[in-house]
């Protein structure tokens, strides 16, 4: 089979950029054909440079990376400095990218590379908040039935919320973006928290990455030291959740994850609620299935997969 071609949409992020780093470390199953950056952990000048940064660990400057939207359709852009640092990749020491960022926006990128690929052949994979793609479907509707699916990171229905007691923060921070991708008819896969606080970075899983004695082995073990410290203390759990990478891996290797295709939409009216994935779980509607809501990963497989991957770089 011949590799899945993406774009991942992101707002690097420590677990972002391990996720982009296990699409580079996997070209026999994936091509990336470029790297959109939104606002979300970091204000947008910040992701666009980290995303650089992450290329340019990982080897690959031809990859373009593209500047996207500033702040969310209709809410002030809310960032998460206290989870991922400042520059929100801190940790550890990284050059500043010297590969340029492209001129063009990058929603005018996706809805371009949508148009000039064959139909069904390009796989969108958000990372961050969901304002990138609801402004190229926006901006131009005849690109929705060429996408071949969506694979993203943001939600939850059983863990509920990590920025608000019932809200996700990629899904909080752009919740009209998020209903308009929701609604689109395009064929979704969602990581939420449900699946991404079963893949924990314990200690012996973060050794595992620093013992690849590479630079990217390195870096990635520093990224989620600095990102862990937060979740501890918040979960008093084993090691911080890599929230992100379960998308990239899923393409990789789907058989690692369970889910159910159950209908999802979006909060966006109340503000106690505000950016709610409201999931039917147990099939409680006759709303019609829009997702496939990935509730269990074997953790194992995944970091042995993770692991592999990464020492390839
Ligand atoms: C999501 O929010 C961000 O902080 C992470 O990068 C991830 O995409 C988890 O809620
Ligand atoms: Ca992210």
């Amino acid at each position: 089979m011949s590799a899945r071609k993406i774009i991942i949409d992101t707002d690097p992020g420590q677990d972002d950029a391990v996720a982009i780093l296990l699409a580079l470390a996997s070209p026999d199953e994936i091509e990336l054909l470029g790297i959109t950056a939104v606002a979300g952990n970091v204000p947008l000048a910040l992701t666009a440079r980290n995303a650089r940064i992450v290329c340019e660990l990982a080897g690959r400057p031809d990859i373009p990376v593209y500047a996207g939207c500033e702040r969310p359709l209709g809410r002030p852009l809310v960032t998460a400095e206290h989870v991922h640092g400042e520059t929100g990749l801190n940790g550890p020491m990284l050059p500043d990218p010297t590969m340029p960022l492209q001129q063009e926006h990058a929603v005018d990128f996706i809805i371009r590379t949508l148009r000039e690929q064959e139909a069904g052949s390009v796989t969108l994979c958000p990372l961050g908040p969901l304002t990138n793609i609801a402004m190229a479907f926006a901006k131009a509707p005849d690109i929705v039935d060429r996408v071949a699916r969506i694979v993203l990171m943001g939600g939850a229905y059983f863990e509920v919320g990590n920025i608000t007691p019932s809200a996700e923060f990629n899904i909080y921070v752009d919740p009209q973006a998020a209903d308009i991708v929701f609604k689109s008819g395009s064929d979704i896969t969602v990581m939420p928290l449900d699946v991404t606080h079963k893949a924990l970075v314990t200690k012996a899983r973060n050794d595992a990455f620093r013992a690849l004695g590479t630079p990217v082995g390195r870096a990635v073990a520093e990224m989620t030291d600095f990102f862990e410290r937060f979740d501890r203390e918040k979960y008093h759990s084993d090691g911080a959740p890599l929230h992100d990478p379960c998308v990239t891996a899923w393409l990789i290797r789907p058989d690692l994850f369970h889910g159910r295709r159950v209908n999802v939409e979006i909060e966006t009216v109340s503000e106690l609620t505000m950016g709610m994935t409201v999931a039917d779980w147990w099939g409680v509607t006759d709303r019609p299935a829009n997702a496939l809501f990935i509730g269990d990963v074997d953790a194992d497989g995944f970091f042995n997969l993770l692991t592999e991957r990464l020492g390839r770089l």
